[in-house]
């Protein structure tokens, strides 16, 4: 089976502006992929491409065999889609539940099953009490969850997130995190995701793609592109008793680490291939007698890889 995205060369103009230029893309099933990048990078352009709200001006986007030009009503019976602007995008006449089974029926969702699938995703995103209510007298979070169910209720496999949680408390925010990753475990079902949130990438993406002036600059696992952009690797060492100072000299003395120094009673150093050095670091410490507490990497977060990749040249 073929991947539920796969954009190839896809640029979109809007007259001079190029939104997303030449943007290379695959995106695997039961994978959370996020896509960071500064305002105005084209992830929202992408998203509205890739989910046949705008056509590409050139290259090609796949979405679960079917091409966005082609079979672009295919295309949205197998994704939901929460856009940018979901917060604005309810029909106030209706009640939330209406809102709901409105869309529910537009894809042929069978009306049983409806009923049931509205409960459960009101009642998790603690919209029940609500359910009769006009979104119009919403606030913009609770817009914003009923743009999440909505964008779930014919249960599709492939999911289009722009910016979910921009609007929700930290406690909602963690459970829809909870929720889009549990479904993307056990129903396999694929998410792209933007947001500007690098807590949140980090902790719910698989893989995640920095675009900056529409061009797609690095795809990875967080985890990978930490490692790419760090050859050297700052370790903290906590003994348990004796000379910071002469821990540090002997250190130094090993010849392995490129910077060192003592901070908050740390000695805290730089070292290059450290699964090779780090092992005679140790050694050359408990050889002068010291006992080690802890050594601990300080390890960069997704935060500090996306000031590298996109700098604050945008
Ligand atoms: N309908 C449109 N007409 C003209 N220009 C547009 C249109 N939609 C988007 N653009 C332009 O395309 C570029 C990319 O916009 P896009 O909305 O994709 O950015 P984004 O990465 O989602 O940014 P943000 O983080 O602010 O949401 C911007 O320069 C924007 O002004
Ligand atoms: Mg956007």
């Amino acid at each position: 089976m073929s991947s539920p995205i796969v954009v190839k060369g896809m640029t979109k103009r809007f007259g001079d502006i190029v939104a997303v230029n030449d943007v290379d893309l695959e995106v695997h099933r039961g994978e959370v992929f996020g896509f960071l990048g500064p305002n105005a990078a084209g992830k929202s352009t992408t998203v509205k491409v890739a989910s046949t709200l705008l056509t590409p001006s050139s290259g090609t986007v796949v979405i679960d065999g079917y091409d966005v030009l082609e079979e672009p009503e295919e295309i949205r019976a197998v994704i939901g889609l929460l856009p940018e602007d979901g917060a604005d995008t309810h029909y106030d006449r209706l009640t939330a539940a209406e809102n709901l089974e409105y869309f529910g029926l537009l894809y042929d969702v069978p009306k049983e099953k409806l009923q049931n699938r509205i409960d459960e995703l009101l009642e998790f995103l603690e919209l029940s009490d609500r359910r009769d209510s006009s979104p119009g007298t919403f606030s913009t979070g609770l817009k914003q969850k009923l743009s999440l169910a909505r964008a779930l209720i014919h249960d599709p496999p492939i999911v289009f997130l722009d910016e979910p949680t921009s609007n929700l408390d930290p406690i909602m925010s963690r459970k829809v995190r909870e929720f889009i990753q549990k479904m993307a475990g056990s129903s396999n079902k694929t998410f792209f995701m933007c947001t500007h949130l690098l807590s949140e990438a980090e902790d719910l993406c698989d893989r995640v793609g920095f675009i900056s002036h529409g061009r797609l600059v690095e795809v990875g696992r967080p985890a990978d592109l930490r490692r790419k952009f760090w050859t050297k690797r700052t370790f903290e060492l906590q003994l348990a008793t004796g000379d910071l100072t002469k821990a540090q000299s002997i250190i130094q003395s090993t010849g392995l680490v490129t910077s060192i120094q003592v901070e908050n009673k740390r000695v805290v150093y730089v070292v290059e291939k450290a699964e090779r050095k780090n092992p005679k670091i140790v050694q050359a410490l408990v050889e002068a007698k010291f006992a080690i507490v802890e050594l601990r990497e300080r390890i960069p977060r997704l935060e500090d890889v996306y000031l590298k990749v996109i700098g604050g040249d945008n």
